[in-house]
C-alpha cells in the first residue's frame, strides 16, 4: 500500500445482530480517523439507534451511522439493495428533520439492486415463517441471482432505471402481472400508484445527486488517502449462508463482504472490528442456542395479534408484567420477558420483541475465527447487573447433540435446535467506569472478558457500559 493511500476498517456483529453496532461505529467516527463511512450489506432491515449532536435520537435503517458527523461522507454500496421510497419518504425526511444535511455527502451505487413494490409484496407472502422484517429484502436479492426471467429483467438496478425509465416502469407491471397469473402474490388495488411511487422516488434520488454512477468511486477516494470505516449490517449468525438456513437474512455479513458489496479492493483492508453484546439476542424465526425459555419464548415472540401486527411488543409487556419480579423468577422463560424490558430489547425497525439468550462463547468463537476478528468490542456489561437474583451469569462454553461434545458449529437449523448447551456460571462484574487497561479491570469482570478472549483469540478492545459514546470503556492495547 502506498503511503498517501488510506484503507478500509470493516466493522462486524457476530451474533444475529442488533449488538449495538451503531454505537460503536459512532464511538469510532468520534475520534476523526475515517472520512467515509459505509454500508456493504443488506438494507432497511437493519436498524442502528443514533443520538444527534443535538441529542435528537434518530432510528437509521439503510443510510450509514455516520450521516450524524457533517464532514462524513456516507456511501451505501453495490451489495446493498435500496428502497428508494423508504429513503425518499421516510428515512431521509427524518435525518433532515434531525436538523442533518445529506446534500454532498450521500452516495449510493447505482449499481445497487432497488427494492421495488414486487419485492416487498412477495416478502409480506414467503417472508412469514422466517419472521423476515417484510421489507422486500430476500426478493430483491432473488431479482438480482435470478437477472432475467425469459424476457422480462428481474434485477433492476438503478443505473438501468435512470437509463429507460419507461422500460422500468413497464417490467415492473410485467413482474406483477406474471406473479399474479401464477397465484404468486395476491392482488394489489394501488399496485400502480405504488410503482408509480417507486418511479418518483428513484428520480428524486438522482435529481438529489445521491445515485453514484462510478462503480470506483469508494476505490478513487481510499487511493487518494481516504479512510473508510465500512459497517456490516445484520451479523454472523444471520449469514446468507453460513447462518441456519432458512432462518438468516440474505446477503454475506461476514467481512469479506466487505470488499464485494462494499466497493473496494481487498488490498485495502486494515481490521475487522467485530462487535459482541453480552445480552445476546435474535428478532425473528429460527434456532437460538441458549434462548431463555427457548421454544416457548420462540413462539411467543413470533405471536400477531387478529391484525396481524406483533402481539407482545413493548406496550404489552409493560403494561402486563413487572420487571423487578421477572428477574426474580426461576421461570428462565418468564426471566426472559424481564431481562428483554429492563434492556429494552424491542426491534428499533419492526418494533418486535427480541428473544434474549446467554453468551454463547461457541458461537463467538466460530464467528472470530471466521471474520479473522483483529478486535473485539463488547457491549452492554452494565446489562449483566440483570442477573443479580440468579446470583451469576450463566455462560454457554460448549455444545452437545447425541451425547457427544461437538468441536465444531453445527450447520443445520435442525441441529442447532437439538443442541444441549455446557454451561459455566460466571460471578456478576464489577462497576468498570474509568478503567483503562485490560489489566485494571476488577476480578470478576476480568474473568469474563479474559475468557472471552481466549475463546476467541482475540483482544477485546472496548467494553460498553451505557448507551452511547460516552458509555465505552476503551482498553490500552
Ligand atoms: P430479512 O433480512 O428481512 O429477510 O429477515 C431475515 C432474518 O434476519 C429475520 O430473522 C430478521 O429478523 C433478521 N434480521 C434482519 N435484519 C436484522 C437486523 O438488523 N437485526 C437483527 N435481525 C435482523
Amino acid at each position: 500500500m502506498a503511503k498517501h493511500e488510506g484503507f478500509v476498517d470493516v466493522l462486524e456483529g457476530i451474533v444475529y445482530g442488533d449488538e449495538g453496532k451503531g454505537d460503536i461505529v459512532d464511538e469510532k467516527l468520534a475520534h476523526g480517523e475515517y472520512d467515509v463511512s459505509a454500508r456493504k450489506n443488506g438494507a432497511n432491515n437493519a436498524g442502528h439507534n443514533v443520538v444527534t449532536e443535538g441529542g435528537d435520537k434518530l432510528i437509521l435503517n439503510a443510510v450509514p451511522s455516520g450521516v450524524k458527523y457533517r464532514d462524513i461522507i456516507c456511501y451505501i454500496g453495490s451489495g446493498c439493495v435500496v428502497d428508494p421510497v423508504h429513503l425518499i419518504e421516510k428515512e431521509i425526511p427524518d435525518i433532515e428533520k434531525a436538523g442533518l444535511s445529506l446534500d454532498g455527502r450521500f452516495k449510493i451505487s447505482a449499481a445497487a439492486t432497488a427494492i421495488t413494490p414486487i419485492h416487498r409484496i412477495l416478502d409480506g407472502e414467503n417472508g412469514k415463517d422466517i419472521g423476515t422484517t417484510g421489507k422486500g429484502v430476500g426478493p430483491a436479492y432473488v431479482s438480482r441471482a435470478l437477472r432475467a426471467n425469459g424476457k422480462i429483467l428481474e434485477n433492476l438496478r438503478f443505473a438501468e432505471i435512470l437509463a429507460n425509465h419507461n422500460l422500468a416502469h413497464k417490467t415492473l407491471r410485467e413482474q406483477y402481472d406474471r406473479l399474479l397469473k401464477h397465484q404468486l402474490i395476491p392482488p394489489v388495488a394501488d399496485i400502480d400508484a405504488k410503482i408509480a411511487r417507486f418511479m418518483v422516488a428513484v428520480q428524486m434520488l438522482n435529481h438529489r445527486g445521491y445515485l453514484e454512477k462510478d462503480s470506483n468511486w469508494l476505490t478513487k477516494e481510499v487511493k487518494s488517502g481516504k479512510n473508510v470505516l465500512m459497517e456490516g449490517a445484520q451479523a454472523y449468525g444471520l449469514d446468507a449462508v453460513l447462518g441456519a438456513a432458512p432462518f438468516v437474512t440474505s446477503s454475506s455479513c461476514v467481512e469479506g463482504g466487505a470488499f464485494v458489496g462494499g466497493d473496494v479492493p481487498v488490498r485495502y483492508h486494515r481490521k475487522t472490528i467485530g462487535v459482541a453484546s453480552l445480552i445476546p439476542t435474535r428478532v425473528g424465526n429460527g434456532p437460538f442456542v441458549g434462548e431463555f425459555g427457548g421454544e416457548t419464548s420462540e413462539l411467543y415472540c413470533a405471536e400477531k395479534d387478529e391484525k396481524g401486527n406483533t402481539k407482545h411488543n413493548k406496550v404489552f409487556e409493560a403494561r402486563e408484567y413487572v420487571m423487578g419480579q421477572l428477574l426474580k423468577s426461576d421461570d428462565p422463560f418468564m426471566f426472559g420477558i424481564g431481562l428483554r424490558m429492563a434492556t429494552e430489547n424491542y426491534g428499533a425497525t419492526t418494533g418486535r420483541p427480541r428473544r434474549v439468550g446467554r453468551i454463547d462463547l461457541k458461537l463467538l468463537s466460530a464467528a472470530a475465527l471466521r471474520s479473522g476478528l483483529d478486535e473485539l468490542v463488547l457491549t452492554k456489561m452494565d446489562c449483566l447487573r440483570y442477573f443479580e437474583s440468579m446470583g451469576y451469569v450463566p455462560v454457554i462454553t460448549g455444545y452437545e447433540l447425541d451425547g457427544a461434545r461437538l468441536g465444531h458449529m453445527p450447520i443445520t437449523a435442525d441441529e442447532l435446535y437439538r443442541v444441549k448447551t455446557v454451561e459455566e456460571k460466571f460471578a456478576l462484574p464489577e462497576e468498570i467506569r474509568g478503567v483503562q487497561r485490560f489489566e485494571d479491570l476488577p476480578p470478576n469482570a476480568k474473568a469474563l472478558v479474559d475468557r472471552i478472549q481466549r475463546e476467541t483469540g482475540t483482544r477485546v478492545s472496548t467494553i460498553g457500559i451505557g448507551p452511547g459514546k460516552q458509555h465505552k470503556v476503551r482498553l490500552a492495547a
